[in-house]
């Protein structure tokens, strides 16, 4: 089977120019989407098998993409553990009741997650079919951490108090929940693969929000395991973390593929320190795309420099696309990675 380049540069092979994806590029700031979006509720095209492949592709059409990402959300394996998830409009998700105490976690259910996610592995199916072999099919997690989060604050928060008092006071009933979360996302991230997902990437959004010395600890040994236990079924795993550069290097000795770069991370720093032992994923600041099509070609070119003809590197942003960027500069973005990484590979 010929190999696209997003495969060729996840396995650090020679590549004729950088491949490029980009996080959410899926969502909002496509008016495709909003259109879908305004005859279904976001949760019924996450579990609609044909309305999520049809969004997925969405990006892939109209910017030629490397990778398509499947289209779902994070926060599904804890709906389907028992709690219950909402999507409030401007207030982001709510999962309810929160868990706090022991009783609540042992509520939650592991062994039905295939069963109650069976949805996911249709749609891979769907968009695999669609897809030809230039295209490949990234499936996604959040991290046990960053679901932990949320399962257990109930609503985006910005001082995380219940999840880290919890650490710091009831630190072995937050890794009961990490590790009844670690099987969870191992089980989900099989079933995308077997479905059809060739490499997979895991969403560490909250680790940033650890002390360095308790990363490991809560995080990065989770992240580590699930990476491990999925190595024999042969797909690249994509770690990503938002966290910086300290956060980054605990990443080290894991068996992951790639490592995603967060934007605060200086992407030649990470180069020094985890290249060429992993493939690097990222790190465009996604607030240049608000910027003028001068500064775009001024940071993409920046970037593609520090790879320059080595292999190993696949474009994306540092964090994901926000919803209300002009479309044009989207293209500008694609165009210029594509034009200048062929130019610096001739
Ligand atoms: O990347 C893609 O295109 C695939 C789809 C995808 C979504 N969410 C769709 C989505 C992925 C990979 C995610 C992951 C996700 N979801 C994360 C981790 C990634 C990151 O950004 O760090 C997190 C933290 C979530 C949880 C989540 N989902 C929040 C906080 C929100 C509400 C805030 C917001 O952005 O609206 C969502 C909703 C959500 N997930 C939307 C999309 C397209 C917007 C829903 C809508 O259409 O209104």
């Amino acid at each position: 089977m010929s190999e696209n380049l997003f495969l060729k540069a996840v396995h650090k092979k020679p590549v004729e120019r950088t491949p490029i994806w980009i996080m959410r590029q899926a969502g909002r700031y496509l008016p495709e989407y909003r259109a879908l979006r305004e005859k279904h509720d976001f949760l019924t095209v996450c579990k609609t098998p044909e309305l999520a492949a049809e969004v997925t592709l969405q990006p892939i059409r109209r910017f030629g993409f490397d990778a398509a990402i499947l289209f779902s959300d994070i926060l599904v394996i804890p709906e389907a553990m028992g709690q219950n998830l909402e999507f409030l409009a401007d207030h982001g998700p709510k999962l309810s009741p929160p868990i706090r105490s022991q009783a609540e976690l042992d509520d939650l259910r592991i062994n039905t997650i295939e069963e109650k996610l069976q949805y996911v592995a249709e749609a891979i199916k769907l968009i695999r079919n669609e897809l030809t072999e230039k295209t490949a099919l990234i499936g996604f997690s959040g991290s046990p951490f960053t679901l932990a989060a949320y399962m257990i604050e109930g609503k985006p928060t910005r001082h995380f108090k219940y999840i880290k008092s919890m650490m710091y006071s009831q630190p072995q009933l937050l890794h009961n929940l990490l590790k009844k979360l670690t099987r969870a996302i191992t089980d989900y991230l099989k079933l995308q693969i077997e479905a059809g997902a060739q490499a997979v990437q895991l969403f560490d959004t909250w680790g940033g929000i650890l002390p360095l010395h308790l990363y490991d600890e809560f995080s990065a040994n989770y992240l580590k395991k699930i990476a491990a236990d999925l190595q024999s079924l042969g797909r690249p795993v994509i770690l990503f973390s938002m966290g910086g550069p300290d956060h980054l290097s605990h990443l080290a000795g894991s068996l992951a593929q790639v490592l995603g770069v967060d934007w605060q991370t200086d992407l030649e720093q990470a180069k020094i320190v985890m290249h060429p032992e992993y493939a690097l994923q990222g790190n465009l600041d996604p607030t240049v795309l608000y910027g003028s099509k001068e500064i775009i070609t001024r940071e993409v070119e920046r970037l593609l420099k520090i790879f320059g003809k080595e292999s190993g590197h696949i474009f994306n942003l540092g964090h994901g696309i926000p919803p209300d960027v002009p479309l044009e500069n989207v293209e500008h973005l694609v165009q210029e990675v594509h034009c200048i990484s062929s130019e610096l590979r001739k």
